[in-house]
């Protein structure tokens, strides 16, 4: 008999974040609005918004047409020396929808990269601004800023990041203020900065809520209080939105809610509205400046990548922005309202410790149970219910396409609630 698609899967791919030895391939064929489809013609909601990427749905007739109407020009050329369309035309609409003072766009092609960027170019800027010493970083406990090894460096969710420690760039963690009223981790930031900015580059942060560590919402004002210090006391600020941006929760940007502007602030994810891999750190005019100079200085900022700015995920990514602009972010604010609703009538079940909202990003905790994986175990029932989701730990996320309709959201709190009920013990 011919081998499966599935069979083949398991012969010859790697998957990441997977336990290869205990997985069985789903192979998806299609998307249509907020909705994959396998291989056998199954529908599953696409519950993580294809991690936590999709914007406005699957095959959305106009992000379908941006890309085919690209495609016909040029798929690829580089943005190394030479430059494109695309790429200009989505730098500048960045810049008008970014926190003011941000005025330019460097492309590279995911949220790790994007982040990496942000950490190479404030390191670079302290040496060229005749400040050597600032060479270390500041970050949050179970911070998570992509899996590349600077990133690595900057994240604090040991699961991931502990095999990893000879390997890394030192950071220093500040607690996260994750269920607290943020004073103790404003403090400690205050103390690391007021003893060591001579030696500190930036702080680097997921604004409001830090996802890949379970959905952890910060009190309100963290954001701008941290701003506020990092600014009194000399030290750069990377807003991480490769996660929050676009939307997700609930305006453009995280950083507008506490009225921040970064220094630098790391794009991904959502810029291509989760069609290609695309991602931007954007920065000052006054970081930018301190790289010119001639050519024979070798001041200027050496990285790049061989996809940097791809025009295709360019192209998308202008007409995603512009969707957002027109409808979808309007649709989030619908969504939220309900969402919400949905969690209280959620937190009422008793597997269920704890729910976690920050506008289209969800965490519903469930209370572990000693030898079982009950986030996996829920989520892999999901499916006969019509849904993916993945999970945190024993965290279910709940990342919908920001397109999703109010029947769909329904959908996502039913199946949610039958696979809790019928995966958990009473
Ligand atoms: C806040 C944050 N930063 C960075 C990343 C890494 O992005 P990528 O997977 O595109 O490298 C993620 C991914 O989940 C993220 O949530």
């Amino acid at each position: 008999m011919a081998e499966t698609l599935a069979e083949l899967d398991r012969r010859v791919t790697w998957h990441p974040f997977t336990q290869m030895a205990e997985w069985s391939p789903l192979v998806i064929a299609r998307g249509e609005g907020s909705w994959l489809f396998d291989t056998d013609g199954r529908r599953y909601l696409d519950g993580v918004g294809s991690l936590w990427c999709n914007v406005h749905g699957h095959a959305h007739p106009r992000l379908d047409r941006a890309v085919r109407a690209q495609l016909a020009k040029l798929a690829h050329s580089t943005f190394l020396g030479l430059s494109h369309e695309p790429g200009i035309r989505l730098a500048e609409a960045l810049i008008a929808v970014a926190p003011s003072g941000l005025a330019r766009v460097f492309y590279s092609d995911s949220g790790s990269t994007a982040v990496e960027i942000a950490l190479k170019q404030s390191f670079q800027y302290w040496q060229l601004r005749g400040r050597p010493a600032k060479q270390r970083f500041l970050r949050l406990g179970d911070a998570y800023h992509g899996d590349t090894l600077g990133a690595v460096g900057v994240g604090g969710i040991d699961l991931f990041h502990r095999v990893f420690g000879p390997l890394l760039v030192q950071s220093i963690a500040i607690p996260s203020p994750f269920e607290t009223d943020g004073t103790a981790a404003l403090a400690r930031l205050e103390a690391e900065l007021s003893n060591r900015a001579y030696e500190i580059a930036a702080f680097v942060v997921e604004p409001l809520v830090q996802g890949a560590g379970g959905m952890l919402v910060h009190p309100p004002g963290f954001l701008s209080k941290a701003s506020a210090l990092c600014r009194q006391y000399g030290v750069h600020l990377i807003v991480d939105e490769v996660a929050t941006g676009f939307g997700r929760t609930g305006t453009m940007f995280a950083c507008e809610r506490e009225s921040v502007s970064p220094d630098f602030l790391c794009l991904a994810k959502g810029i291509s509205g989760g069609y290609l891999p695309l991602a931007a750190t954007l920065a000052t005019e006054e970081i930018y400046s301190a790289f010119l100079g001639r050519r024979a200085d070798l001041v200027h900022f050496f990285h790049g990548h061989t996809f940097t700015a791809n025009p295709l995920a360019c192209a998308v990514g202008l007409e995603s922005l512009a969707l957002l602009r027109e409808s979808t972010l309007a649709n989030v604010q619908a969504r939220i309202l309900e969402i919400t609703a949905a969690l209280t009538r959620l937190s009422a079940l008793a597997p269920v410790r704890a729910v976690r909202q920050c506008g289209m990003m969800v965490g519903i905790e469930l209370h572990p149970i000693e030898g079982r994986a009950l986030g996996v175990e829920v989520c892999e029932q999901a499916r006969a219910h019509e849904l993916i989701l993945r999970p945190l730990g024993d965290v279910i996320v709940w990342m919908p396409p920001l397109s999703i309709s109010a029947d769909e959201t329904q959908h996502l709190e039913r199946a949610t609630m039958t696979a809790i009920m019928s995966t958990v013990p009473r």
